[in-house]
């Protein structure tokens, strides 16, 4: 605690001489400092230059009285400690004075003892308002540091959590359709038309979750069926069309990640309720997920691919507004069309932030 320690020091606003050398006798011989002002406003004049720690002030004084000075005084300082001398039977002054922020009030005659106790006591109460404060004061500094380095560690451990979630993305890319950037574009398409489609950007960590790991679920999936070049039988697609599941299975787990699942889960239903695992219809699909698979179709149609090259962006539109209102949710697909060419771009060379660099490199079918 770095408040200063008590000065003795005094401000005595006295009209009276005699009185006024009294109590300043009292205050001398009791180890005080002492300063004297014979009206309110000599007082005031003294109390801003010095700033003393005690003030004892008459009431009934010419040119300013006692009240007045009082007020002032709290007002240059509110830590002013100021006892108020009043006639015996002034009670109504003296309940005034402490409404005005008096510390204490004394009766004339001045009784030595009683004033120095009083004087003591108002010095004590001072310093401890004022510790009391500084206190406080610390408390919310602290609880300021602390709350910058809670939210450095947060940012910190959030960008822990993308960088690897973002690994884990591309070493399942790299596993299936054989480009490490396919997630880390198809999160690029999927934001931007999350955007367009007015989602709030408090959704787009769980949009950009649920990209990342959509299909997370193919780690269960033997390699002999995941990476098969010719057609799979009815019984591998069977097998194939679990990852899905087991990816909402692998996700649901963390509490972190939950967000993610509508994605993991859903990202192979279509709008008109034919696709898999549930056969979701129209809006009954989660609105990531149905972002996710024009974004994703997208990606497929313009990247090159072991059985099939890329087509144009312009053509690739095409075929997705072609399948709207069958594979894809319609709005979806109007406003993935509102898109710039140039942004769509931009998004597969890497350019924004969201989208790392993207090396062509093949695809494997689309599963
Ligand atoms: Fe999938």
């Amino acid at each position: 605690m770095s408040t200063p320690p008590v000065r003795k020091e005094v401000l005595i606003v006295e009209d009276d001489a005699k009185v006024r050398s009294a109590l300043r006798e009292v205050f001398l011989s009791d180890g005080y400092q002492c300063r004297v002002a014979s009206n309110g406003r000599e007082g005031l004049e003294s109390f801003e230059r010095e700033r003393p720690p005690l003030t004892l002030t008459d009431i009934k004084m010419p040119v300013m009285d006692g009240l007045d000075f009082l007020r002032r005084a709290r007002t240059l300082d509110s830590d002013a400690a100021v006892i108020v001398i009043t006639g015996v039977g002034d009670i109504k002054t003296a309940i005034e004075s402490l409404k005005c922020g008096a510390y204490d009030f004394i009766t004339k005659p001045v009784n030595v003892e009683a004033v120095l106790i009083a004087a003591e006591r108002a010095l004590e109460r001072r310093q401890l308002l004022m510790e009391r404060r500084e206190y406080h004061a610390m408390l919310e500094r602290r609880v300021g540091e602390a709350t910058r380095d809670l939210a450095a560690a947060l940012n910190e451990l959030e960008d822990t959590y993308r960088a690897t979630l973002e690994a884990l993305g591309s070493a399942l890319d790299t596993r299936d359709v054989g480009t490490h950037a396919h997630s880390r574009r198809v999160v690029g398409y999927s934001l931007t038309l999350a955007r367009t489609h007015g989602l709030p950007d408090s959704q787009f960590r769980d949009i950009e979750h649920g990209v990342l790991l959509h299909d997370i679920g193919k780690i269960g999936i033997p390699d002999g069926i995941l990476l098969k070049p010719g057609p799979l039988s009815s019984d591998e697609w069977k097998i194939m069309r679990t990852h899905p599941d087991l990816g909402r299975r692998l996700v649901e787990r963390i509490p972190f990640l939950r967000g993610a699942v509508p994605i993991v889960y859903h990202h192979h239903e279509r709008w008109d309720g034919t696709g898999y695992p549930l056969g979701l219809r129209g809006e009954m699909i989660p609105l990531g997920a149905r972002i996710f698979a024009v974004a994703d179709a997208f990606d497929a149609m313009t990247f090159d691919r072991p059985y099939s090259v890329a087509i144009s962006f312009d053509a690739a539109r095409k075929e997705i507004a072609r399948c709207a209102g069958t594979h894809f949710d319609p709005n979806v697909v109007e406003n993935f069309l509102k898109i710039p060419l140039e942004l769509l771009e931009t998004i597969r060379n890497g350019s924004v932030e969201w989208s790392q660099a993207a090396p062509k490199g093949p695809a494997a079918r689309e599963h």
